[in-house]
């Protein structure tokens, strides 16, 4: 059987699946019950300086986004940071990581942007034995008009003064948690290896708006008639997480440095994308919250089971092999035709295919053949685009087949070798090298 167990940082768990930092980490209870469900590790809810915590909304601090099935895909909250007070979460934290030494214990942390305050709140964490501390850098929402979360995150500058303080004032091994409210998400990673942190984790949530009330005129969740963008998780993040994830696993800056991935992680799937672009450990937040902590088993179950299929006996064996496979679109291979099929005994004839390819994209699928309700693809047509693979409401109803011989729609061949747009002839900035011959004297459209 596969071995899931995983070092970062020099920190083991016995798998990769760690609990982000949130409600679901917010206390021993939670922790500990999690630990029994199987979980890998967690980083504790967000801790900020001594003194008075932190206060919360008592309204309505979650919105959301629903499936047709009502099932959940998008989480928002306005929740802040811990509302708990320090020396109970500390207290709490010591005593877990005593009961659970197996299982990592990483601490994320908030404070003003100050040396000093840094420095007090890592004395205070590392007498709890942690294995780790993570640097908030990234909630959107109430912290970050303090100065703090986003606000830092989002200058390069202040990531790399901050996680250089925590080097220079702990021996904790230190991840710098990204906020995705930026524009070049290889900034801030930069930055933070610059600063001297082990590694990066992200996201964190994304400034977000999930629904305005239409009778009181008020963004949700509504508190007494106002709201405020807050951050967004859960399935529907997934894409951008993993985008970032691979900007930074395959920038020359910031390769190597280890990656804790997060973002809408749900089955044992989502978890292996992440770990297939580089990620060390995957978090997870608006799974467990949704469905449980006993989540956890189908992710371990079903990671063990892939990785026995395929012959992977631990997660290094195939962590960041879809890096490679990452490209800028120029690098595309322009000579890959595929084209639509559709499974006759599968189709139900609802003809969505047809509306969509019809109004939107080639006027590539029949309506009606001989009289009859017939979908077929006209590869004449086909620019094998895939849209109508994705409205299509069976699965693997409609597929995309790589041709061979010549392509009916240009009338030339289809599939014959390799050439991108960086010498296709009607690129005014191509580059005559082999490439550049593949596609003369005949060059495609
Ligand atoms: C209610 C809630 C509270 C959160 N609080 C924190 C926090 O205190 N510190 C932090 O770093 N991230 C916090 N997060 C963000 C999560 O750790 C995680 O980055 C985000 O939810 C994306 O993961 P997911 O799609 O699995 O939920 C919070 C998320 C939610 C939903
Ligand atoms: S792949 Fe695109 S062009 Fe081809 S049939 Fe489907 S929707 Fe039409
Ligand atoms: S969308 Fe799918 S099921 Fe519907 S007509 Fe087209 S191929 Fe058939």
């Amino acid at each position: 059987m596969a071995d899931l167990s995983t070092s970062f940082l020099g920190i083991s768990s016995p798998n990769p699946f760690w609990l982000a930092s949130a409600p679901p980490t917010d206390k021993q209870y939670n922790v500990e019950r999690a630990f029994r469900a199987g979980w890998g590790g967690v980083v504790w809810k967000t801790l900020g300086e001594a003194g008075p915590p932190v206060v919360n909304v008592n309204g309505p601090r979650y919105g959301a986004i629903h499936g047709g099935d009502r099932r959940l895909l998008g989480l928002n909250n306005i929740e802040l940071i811990t509302d708990r007070d320090l020396d109970t979460n500390l207290r709490e934290i010591e005593a877990v990581k005593k009961a659970w030494p197996d299982r990592a214990m990483i601490v994320s942390l908030m404070v003003p942007c100050e040396e000093d305050a840094w420095k007090a709140i890592l004395k205070r964490v590392e007498t709890t034995g942690c294995d780790g501390v993570e640097l908030n850098f990234g909630c959107p929402h109430g912290m970050s008009e303090r100065g703090m979360g986003s606000a830092v995150g989002q200058v390069p500058e202040y990531i790399e003064m901050v996680a250089r303080w925590c080097k220079q004032h702990s021996a904790l091994p230190v991840i710098v948690k990204l906020t995705p409210n930026i524009t070049d998400i290889r900034q801030p990673a930069e930055a933070a290896r610059r600063g001297g942190a082990d590694a990066v984790s992200l996201i964190n949530t994304i400034n977000s708006i999930t629904a305005v009330d239409l009778d009181s005129f008020a963004p949700e969740p509504t508190i007494d008639g106002k709201g405020s963008h807050g951050g967004y998780c859960g399935p529907a993040v997934k894409p951008i997480a993993l985008s970032m994830v691979s900007e930074i696993a395959r920038n020359p800056a910031t390769q190597g440095l280890p990656i804790s991935g997060i973002g809408g992680v749900t089955t044992w799937r989502d978890a292996a994308e992440f770990i297939a672009l580089g990620c060390g450990t995957v978090q997870v937040c608006t799974a467990a919250m949704t469905y449980g902590f006993h989540v956890v088993q189908e992710m371990i179950t079903g990671l063990s089971n892939y990785m026995d299929e395929k012959g992977f006996s631990s997660i290094e064996a195939f962590r960041g092999r879809a890096v490679p496979n990452v490209t800028d679109w120029q690098h595309l291979n322009l000579r890959y035709v595929t084209k639509a099929r559709i499974d006759q005994d599968l189709c139900i004839k609802c003809g969505r295919c047809h509306i969509a390819c019809e109004d939107t994209s080639h006027q590539a699928i029949t309506r009606q053949v001989d009289g009859r309700r017939h979908f077929e693809v006209i590869d004449a047509e086909c620019v094998g685009c895939n849209l109508c693979v994705n409205v299509c409401p069976v699965e693997d109803c409609i597929t995309m087949e790589a041709i061979s011989g010549i392509d009916p729609r240009t009338g030339k061949p289809a599939n014959d070798g390799y050439a991108n747009w960086t010498t296709h002839p009607n690129n005014p900035s191509a580059r005559p090298t082999e490439h550049a011959l593949q596609f003369a004297p005949d060059a495609a459209e």
